[in-house]
């Protein structure tokens, strides 16, 4: 690991200081609890059933086999599961219905004592379907394809400003190319799982769920099973990662909550990991059809980029590949479109960076062809097309420091520029840049803050920590708005009994939470300034909700910005690339903590060192789903691909976002790290591979 880039004064403040993770012990030595365990007196097991045909209707459940099996306590099916309230996600309503709109839907329950009694009598569960034809495979021309009217994230699917086509038909140096990415899996270390226990006495609910933020899990809770908020206590102390695919409430914890409603005892239930690909959600495939029409200097004249993605046939959810093209350059003519079709598919979700992850590996790859067509060194062409204001809304950058990010990252990398590539032996080496960029979102939350009378502090907010520091990073935002030593503060979090909190996604987080935390730890201290001799036994406190602040719209375009170099190996007698280093340069405000700063970004850049070579979710045509189901088939990068990498980031003060001056970090590691690696492949080798992952079947 190399050394970041900043310098540290850890005397002078807290925030910016690189405290370890608070919890780092307890996980280390196993003492942490996720949400499997539980070990709640008298808990049960549940063990869901998936649908083996793609599309088609339940006629028949038998379910006596697996009701005389030892310690069942229960199966539920479409025909008896408790009616659920509403909900706007389609894909909680389980067991509601007969219909199949996927293979791997849910359409049974088991509820056993043991785990592996819950999981026999799943297996002796005889579900009978009438079958229909299905559809998994997304094409350009497939006749479904429509523009729909938003892309996720509210954005509108389509826009156009000049006339793109008649420029881009007369500009002198074009690239006309399309780009595919598979289907991807976030595949988190934990599998979703909760552990649910309904008491009827006292009609409450508690749930330990792993999940990305309890206040929606409970609002969403309440809405299904038509219990007040306020009796229902969500928790999610620690979480072994999400990356999007924990960021909505999932079937497990409904699923959960019915067995324990059912069975009157709490019920634990954990996703194998076999069922993962089918329920919680995936990145949607999609085709990028990019056109770049450009002068002989590199300037932009007419950009393109038109995405073609699916979505399953009970919610549709639309990659917004296409944004990030809205924000990075310059084209007076332009159009950024999105299609999409409903297939007969698991409904696709949140993935790290979603949008911007395939959306910059097309762009950037293109631009890496421009600058071929030109002749021109590929970090320059970016400069050369930076946009001083946001090209699709015009609004001002509230700061945009990627020539800064290209520039030093170019410096500390040793960038060779356009040299051929070297060889040594069998192996090819190339060098490859790319830009990322990433939206500053920010929600509202709310916080409390404790002074006690020994001196110690307590606050709380309803963030979660998916493993990313969250937990850490809020007291050294506590601590330097309170002015006290860090280890006085003590932080709740993972409960949705504090005040609400908005999900960890979106890179919002640290600038959500903490603006509530800086918020209420700030009139706590005004409080204290107020008040005279020692504190009353129960302490003082005062809270904060940042409802107003964060949703007044900003009238500057936010984002980060980065800029990713790869160095790669290209194997001419096996086909097989490995990277040999990775270099970020990132712009992103305020680095709050660089030690868990870092391992979020270095963490982002791994994600995408295996989106570009090994990462793939095949969906089968014959059987309709996924066929990668495990982590021995769906290739995550280990150890030992994981070269060198480096993650740093230039000093940028940007006054316009919050009160700690940062932005998002959680998501644009991986923004980018695919087309730099891409684009030193093609350096090595000479060819353009436009289909990721780059496996040796395609290289060779
Ligand atoms: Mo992230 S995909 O916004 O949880």
């Amino acid at each position: 690991m190399s050394p970041t880039s900043t310098t540290l004064d850890t005397t002078t403040s807290v925030l910016g200081a690189p405290v370890p993770r608070r919890e780092g012990r307890e996980k280390v030595t196993g003492a942490a609890r996720y949400a499997a365990e539980q070990h709640l007196p008298r808990r049960a097991h549940a063990w869901p059933v998936p649908a083996t045909v793609a599309r088609g209707r339940v006629t028949a459940v038998d379910t006596a086999a697996a009701l005389a099996l030892p310690g069942v306590l229960g199966v539920l099916t479409p025909y008896d599961a408790p009616r659920l309230g509403p909900s706007d996600d389609p894909t909680l309503q389980l067991l509601q219905d007969l219909r199949v709109p996927h293979r791997g839907w849910y359409v049974a329950l088991a509820i056993a004592d043991t785990l592996e009694q819950a999981r026999a009598a799943a297996d002796a569960v005889r579900v009978t379907y009438e079958a229909e034809p299905h559809d998994v495979t997304l094409r350009e021309g497939h006749p479904g394809l429509y523009t729909p009217e938003q892309a996720n994230g509210g954005y509108p699917a389509h826009r156009e400003q000049g006339d793109p086509d008649a420029a881009f038909a007369a500009a002198p140096v074009r690239v006309d190319v399309v780009y595919s990415v598979p289907p991807l899996h976030n595949h988190a270390m934990e599998p979703h799982a909760a552990t649910a226990d309904w008491d009827a006495g006292s009609g409450h609910l508690t749930v330990y769920d792993s999940c990305q933020g309890t206040t929606v899990v409970r609002s969403v809770l309440a809405g299904l099973f038509e219990l007040p908020e306020d009796r229902i206590t969500v928790l999610s102390e620690h979480v072994g990662g999400g990356f999007g695919s924990k960021g909505t409430p999932r079937p497990h914890v409904v699923l959960a909550v019915m067995a324990t409603r059912h069975c009157g005892r709490p019920v634990t239930l954990a996703l194998p990991r076999q069922h993962m690909a089918a329920v919680v959600g995936h990145r949607a495939p999609t085709l990028h059809h990019v056109r770049l029409g450009a002068r002989p200097d590199g300037t932009l004249t007419s950009l393109t980029h038109e995405v073609t993605t699916h979505t399953s046939q009970i919610r549709e959810f639309v990659e917004q590949a296409a944004v990030p093209a809205r924000v990075m350059y310059a084209a007076p003519d332009n159009r950024t479109t999105h299609r999409v079709t409903a297939l007969d598919v698991p409904t696709p979700s949140w993935m790290r960076a979603p949008g911007e992850t395939p959306g910059m590996y097309a762009l950037e790859s293109a631009m890496d062809e421009l600058a071929d067509a030109l002749g021109m060194d590929p970090v320059e062409l970016r400069v050369r097309n930076d946009a001083a204001t946001e090209p699709d809304s015009g609004r001002p950058f509230s700061s945009r420091h990627l020539v800064e990010c290209l520039r030093d990252g170019a410096r500390r990398f040793g960038w060779p520029g356009r040299r051929p590539p070297r060889h040594e032996g069998p192996l090819l080496i190339g060098a490859g840049v790319a830009a990322a960029t990433y939206p500053v979102y920010i929600a509202p939350a709310g916080a409390r803050a404790h002074a006690r009378p020994d001196g110690s502090y307590l606050v709380e907010v309803n963030a979660t920590d998916i493993g990313t520091g969250a937990r850490t990073v809020l007291s050294q935002i506590a601590a330097d708005a309170l002015g006290v030593p860090l280890d006085s503060v003590s932080v709740a979090i993972g409960n949705s009994s504090l005040p609400a909190g908005p999900v960890a996604g979106g890179s919002t987080g640290t600038a959500s939470w903490g603006w509530a935390v800086h918020d209420a730890c700030s009139a706590l201290t005004d409080r204290l300034a107020g008040h005279h001799g020692p504190l009353p036994a129960a302490g003082l406190s005062a809270s904060a909700d940042t409802t107003q602040s964060a949703k007044q719209k900003s009238p500057y375009a936010r984002h980060a910005f980065g800029a990713h170099f790869a160095e790669v190996q290209a194997d001419t007698v096996t086909g097989e690339v490995r990277v040999r280093r990775l270099l970020g340069v990132f712009a992103a405000g305020h680095i709050l903590n660089p030690r868990t700063a870092r391992s979020q970004l270095v963490g982002g850049m791994v994600m995408g060192l295996g989106m570009a070579l090994t990462e793939h979710s095949a969906l089968d045509p014959a059987f309709g789903d996924f066929a990668e189901r495990d982590l021995a088939a769906y290739h995550v990068p280990a150890n030992a691909d994981v070269p060198a990498i480096e993650a740093h980031w230039i000093d940028e003060h940007d006054k316009h976002l919050n009160p700690m001056g940062s932005k998002g970090i959680g998501e644009i590691g991986i923004v980018g790290t695919a087309a730099a690696i891409g684009n030193a492949v093609c350096q090595a080798t000479g060819r353009r591979f436009r289909e990721l992952p780059l496996t040796p079947d395609r290289v060779l």
